[in-house]
């Protein structure tokens, strides 16, 4: 057997102690948040059918086709596959468990999603989301809400440099003669076209819009136009959501090339973007996914949501130079002597009672190496514990920024912490 060091797949990374403790600040930023907007949270498996995925975002996308861990249950051979993102799992899962018909529902979940992707900077294999999703929901009202709820957060944070890009795909009957079109003047070029967009010519031809192969973007400038075959509907709910945003002050621009990576929308779709992240810029990304329920399995649901990259947000912050707040601890127990050793541990419990963070020593060794300790570990406070002071129930107690050091019985004891603490 190889004894090799083992490492951590590729492009899937640990997230250490000192940067957990942001990621744990982040996440009760963002759950406050998303609880004041009265959003409830819900938890998917990560692991789901491949065929949902395939329904969902479209078989012709790159996720699809190229990004997704899938795999055969080794034991029953079920096709499965590790989720891609977070919106599919959720409306099977409010679908499923009935939560869609009698009240529309506002919902969120976090946690990791797999895409095999080409590992960079702001671009990982397992990555972490936050989704939001409002499901039942057909006015431009909540589209709006999504779009100024993200502005709130992006001000609660600090980031003062994202912008806002946001489109319209108009409906199905719009995107139906956009697509006949595209189809038709791809035929006329043929020979401009790549081997993907080849390949997308009849499955997919809205993603050649996407390529970013140069020999093709004249080709792709001059292409029929979505925005010439808006029904006065999708146009109107476009209009109502933008003077939403410009009540509320909220700055965007329209870019009619923003058609996202994933089947499911319709309507408005925007993503939030920075340029301080290299190619890997955007930060926050959604829009209005109306036909989604149905295409599941359900009745026709208007629904609208959006996901944010939580490695791309805290990168942003840390370059801010956001300092990692550091898990505190305000007591550390020091203690030598078999009834010490006893007395301690019944103290530190008795201090967490009082919602005390308190380090109880543990590994032996003489006082002055369990002091340096105490000293490094930050506490505010060391409580020192020998059999003597123990025999009689009481403890000393250290501020260690400096101060007397005294003796108190054990009743005492949280009394005199929280007095020096504060
Ligand atoms: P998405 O645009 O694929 O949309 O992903 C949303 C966000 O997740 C991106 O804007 C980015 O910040 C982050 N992200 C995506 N891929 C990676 C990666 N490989 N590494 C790091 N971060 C990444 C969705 O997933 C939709 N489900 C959003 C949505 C929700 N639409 C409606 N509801």
């Amino acid at each position: 057997m190889s004894n090799e060091t083992l490492q951590a797949v590729r492009g899937m990374n640990d997230i250490l102690p000192d940067e957990a403790e942001l990621w744990l600040w982040f996440e009760e930023v963002v759950r406050d948040w998303l609880h004041s907007y009265g959003y409830r949270n819900i938890r998917m498996p990560l692991v789901e059918p491949t065929a949902l995925f395939k329904r969902a975002i479209g078989e012709v996308t790159d996720i699809v086709e190229k990004e997704m861990y899938s795999f055969a249950d080794a034991l029953n051979g079920d096709h499965l596959t590790l989720r891609p993102e977070g919106t599919a799992s959720c409306v099977r899962a409010a679908l499923q468990h009935n939560l869609l018909y009698n009240a529309p529902q506002r919902l969120y979940y976090s946690g990791p999603m797999f895409r095999h992707e080409r590992p960079q900077k702001g671009r990982y294999r397992q990555f972490h989301q936050f989704g939001v999703e409002a499901l039942g929901f057909a006015g431009p009202d909540i589209d709006a809400e999504q779009i100024l709820m993200c502005a709130r957060l992006w001000r609660k944070l600090g980031l003062c440099d994202v912008t806002l890009q946001l489109n319209t795909l108009g409906d199905t009957a719009s995107r139906h003669r956009h697509r006949a079109k595209l189809i038709g003047y791809f035929e006329q070029h043929l020979d401009m076209l790549d081997a993907d967009a080849t390949r997308r010519l009849h499955s997919n031809p809205l993603r050649i819009l996407d390529s970013k192969n140069p020999a093709m973007q004249e080709l792709i400038t001059a292409a029929p136009k979505l925005a010439d075959e808006l029904e006065d509907d999708a146009l109107r709910h476009f209009d109502e959501v933008q003077a939403m945003l410009r009540r509320h002050d909220v700055a965007f621009e329209i870019n009619p090339q923003l058609v996202r990576g994933l089947d499911y929308y319709n309507r408005t779709v925007f993503e939030w973007v920075t340029t301080r992240l290299g190619a890997q810029g955007t930060i926050c990304a959604g829009g209005r996914y109306d036909g989604l329920v149905e295409q599941v399995g359900g009745k026709p649901t208007p629904a609208t949501g959006f996901a944010m990259g939580v490695e791309r947000l805290l990168a942003l912050l840390q370059e801010d130079g956001m300092a990692l707040p550091k898990a505190e601890v305000d007591v550390y127990v020091v203690h030598q002597g078999e009834l010490a050793s006893r007395l301690a541990s019944q103290v530190a419990e008795q201090l967490r009672d009082d919602r005390l963070r308190v380090l109880l020593h543990c590994g032996g060794g003489s006082f002055k190496s369990q002091m340096k300790k105490a000293d490094a570990s930050g506490a505010a406070v060391a409580v020192v514990i020998g059999d003597d002071e123990a025999q009689a129930n009481e403890v000393s107690v250290k501020p260690m920024q400096g101060g007397e050091q005294q003796r108190v019985s054990v009743q005492n004891l949280a009394a005199t912490v929280n007095g020096i603490i504060k």
